[in-house]
């Protein structure tokens, strides 16, 4: 699938010259004849028969829409508009947002259309996330959004019924992950410090997460396409600061990281804080340090994966709503995360699987930098109700 990868970027690659291809109308429509162009896009080029072939597809049928048009200058010829200032003046095209908007910041022009079809595709890619043979789960109690503060038990099995840890284990990237888990102390507060073998398991985990998977050099594939990374060296740099970069969450020491807020959960203030894997919930469940309450959300997928809002009680500590997706691979978890905070920092980010929609609400952590004044991850996870 490296191939894939190549002829998607031909293709982009291809697509990027053609716009500014002296016949075409992309980004022309309604301009006034300009003769360094071997054909017009203006209503004069009808009568005078020198409009560009596209002329029709793009500035007629489509003057709705802003296909081929985004960032083309306002000209009051047209029915709507697509270039930054349209919002303002609330002429946008309708599909604007979709095929033009760019709400990242630092990110060039990533769409949400852009954004939507890329994680289809990392859905499909996914080959290393559990079968419903491999792993089985019994969500139990569903109690409604206003009593996930209640703190009841009411769920008195297992939510991981059944893991298939032979088959999922012995893969790479699930051992890369969890070599990395036990990592952590999850109290903030307190200074996490690792050995050289510790920090070798943050490299292994990027390689064999990004380097090695076809789902991760497809992530890298896209990012390189819209010129957010030179090259995949970059890209795992970047990662590696954004992820296990350590900031402090609490009194000065050097306490936390994205990774571990998010893939290994922890302490604030007497609460489950992050904790949005579910590998690390079966770990600990399987262990008897975590106790599953109920769940408060539960995804429209049917098969894996899926994703579920959960109250659970963590040796002694109470998650209100920690939502996760729920059987998908490592890679997956991780790709889709580093996309939404890539994408859309500090924001909603609309990601399409399988056809039905999942919002990723991602923070950005603002008390520390890294490299040229980037952002560490502070936070990233499903998007439900009432977390
Ligand atoms: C972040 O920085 C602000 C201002 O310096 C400080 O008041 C706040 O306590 C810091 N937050 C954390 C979690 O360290
Ligand atoms: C961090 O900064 C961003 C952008 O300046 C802001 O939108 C966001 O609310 C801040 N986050 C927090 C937790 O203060």
């Amino acid at each position: 699938m490296k191939l894939v990868a190549v002829v998607v970027l031909l293709v982009t690659l291809l697509q990027q010259g053609r716009g500014n291809s002296l016949d075409s109308c992309q980004g022309r429509c309604g301009y006034g004849t300009d003769s360094s162009f071997t054909c017009q896009c203006n209503q004069y080029c009808e009568r005078y028969n020198d409009c560009c072939s596209d002329y029709e597809a793009i500035c007629k049928a489509g003057s709705t829409s802003c296909k081929g048009r985004c960032g083309e200058k306002y000209n009051s010829q047209n029915k709507c508009h697509c270039n930054s200032k349209c919002s303002q003046y609330n002429n946008c095209c309708s599909d604007y947002a979709d095929l033009c908007d760019s709400k990242g910041s630092g990110s060039g022009m990533i769409t949400d259309a852009e954004i939507k079809a890329l994680s289809e595709t990392l859905y499909v890619l996914d080959s290393n996330k559990a079968s419903a043979s491999e792993l089985i789960v019994e969500p139990q109690a569903l109690v409604p959004d206003s009593e996930t503060g209640s703190q009841s038990d009411l769920s008195p099995r297992l939510l991981f019924r059944y893991l298939n840890e032979n088959v999922l284990f012995a893969r790479p990237t699930y051992a890369a992950l969890l070599a990395l888990l036990d990592n952590y102390n999850r109290m903030t507060g307190q200074t996490e410090d690792f050995s050289p073998q510790q920090l070798a398991e943050q490299d292994t985990f990027l390689t064999e997460t990004m380097s090695n998977t076809e789902l991760g050099r497809e992530l890298f594939a896209f990012l390189y396409t819209k010129g957010v990374y030179p090259s995949e060296n970059a890209f795992l740099q970047d990662l590696k600061m954004m992820w296990f970069g350590l900031y402090s969450r609490n009194n000065n020491k050097m306490d936390s990281s994205g990774f571990e807020h998010i893939f290994a959960g922890e302490i604030k203030g007497g609460k489950v804080s992050g904790f949005h894997n579910w590998i690390q919930f079966y770990l600990l469940e399987k262990r008897e340090r975590l106790n599953y309450y109920s769940h408060s959300f539960d995804g429209p997928w049917t098969s894996y994966p899926d994703v579920l809002g959960m109250q659970f009680m963590w040796d002694g500590y109470y998650k209100q709503v920690g939502s996760a997706i729920i059987g998908c691979s490592p890679e997956f978890d991780f790709a889709l995360y580093s996309l939404c905070y890539i994408a859309r920092p500090g924001k909603q980010c609309r990601l399409s699987l399988g056809g039905k929609e999942l919002l990723i609400q991602t923070y950005t952590w603002n008390n520390s930098s890294y490299g040229d004044g980037k952002k560490f991850i502070g936070s990233a996870f499903p998007s439900t109700p009432r977390n």
